[in-house]
């Protein structure tokens, strides 16, 4: 399976969008906020460039993207009026898989400048945005190009990051992914996945073949690995490598039903494209149906559904 080809969030703004739901990695985001807008101050400080170049690598297609580029411009744009000095210009690069969404991402693009206009004024920038639609397993920029790379839960669909080269001495990254205490260790929510497709098999729903040969290619690091990894590719210090939980929103939502779907919606914008071309996209709306009634089960029974993340900002040496 070349996932690099297959794997693309459920595209549009529809019901079941990537677009329409991704809360839960946007609170994955939101609790990197403070060492994204460290990190960003930090660099920019430190580094005072006409132009501040940053990328969202696995930017996916939806509010969340622009989301960590408006922060940035924010965090600039208060640090250039405490030093009464000239706002840069602004290079982003949204970086994610051919397959991605770009063009429902664009479509966001007019009302993000619209945006910078409003709140920022007409001559501030200005700000340029464009897509660079490439594995991040490659090398997607020019040497010593970035100042500030931010990940959001994408990186665990790769056990290593390259950036390395494309970002110029003092500049950083913020990266969150799926993380564990052992890299061995099943996460809840996929493992009630497995056991769905598996009921299907033995209905000859799906064929056992197929699923024998399936395999979702996460790998969920532990904070040892990730620190074994940047010490041993010796570019980066780290500034802060740590793991967290992230709220499903599950415990906010009383009637289990609510919860399960919510948990369910959020899954199927992320693995939809790589089931369907495995299993075809007749068994798809089943799939998901039999999978709900397997959480509801699970939730009812009282078992937690927690997923470990890791936040991990670094910033290379100079
Ligand atoms: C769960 S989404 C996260 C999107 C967004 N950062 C957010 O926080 O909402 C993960 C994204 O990583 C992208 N991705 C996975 N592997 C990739 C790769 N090798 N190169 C570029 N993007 C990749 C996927 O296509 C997907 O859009």
């Amino acid at each position: 399976m070349d996932v690099r080809k297959l794997l693309h969030m459920k595209e549009g703004v529809g019901q079941n969008s990537y677009a329409n739901n991704s809360s839960v990695q946007s609170n994955v985001t939101a609790y990197a906020k403070s060492s994204i807008e460290e990190n960003i101050k930090e660099g920019y400080h430190a580094l005072g460039p006409k132009c501040f170049m940053m990328a969202d690598t696995g930017c996916s297609s939806g509010p969340n993207t622009l989301s960590v580029v408006s922060e940035a411009i924010n965090v600039i744009d208060e640090a250039c009026r405490s030093l009464q000095c000239k706002v840069p210009e602004f290079g982003v690069f949204l970086n994610d898989l051919p397959g991605n969404d770009f063009n429902t991402l664009f479509k966001f693009l007019p009302s993000f400048y619209k945006w910078v206009a409003e709140e920022k004024g007409s001559n501030f920038g200005p700000c340029f945005v464009s897509g660079t639609p490439r594995s991040f397993h490659e090398r997607v920029f020019p040497c010593n190009f970035l100042h500030f790379v931010f990940s959001g839960y994408a990186l665990h669909w790769l056990s290593q990051e390259s950036r390395a080269r494309e970002i110029v001495p003092g500049g950083s990254m913020v990266l969150t992914f799926l993380g564990s205490i052992q890299s061995t260790d099943p996460h809840s929510l996929h493992e009630l996945l497995g056991f769905t497709l598996h009921d299907m098999a033995s209905e000859d729903m799906i064929e056992e073949e197929k699923l024998d040969k399936f395999n979702i290619p996460l790998y969920s690091a532990t904070v040892e690995e990730v620190r074994q990894l940047v010490e041993n590719e010796g570019s980066f210090l780290i500034n802060k490598l740590e793991i967290f939980t992230i709220d499903w929103s599950v415990r906010m939502m009383e009637d289990s039903n609510h919860q399960a779907k919510f948990l369910v919606d959020s899954i199927r914008a992320v693995f939809e494209s790589l089931l369907a071309d495995a299993f075809s996209e007749a068994i798809i709306d089943d799939l998901f149906v039999r999978f709900e009634t397997k959480i509801q089960k699970h939730i009812a029974a009282g078992q937690p559904i927690e997923y470990l993340n890791i936040l991990a900002s670094m910033t290379k040496k100079t």
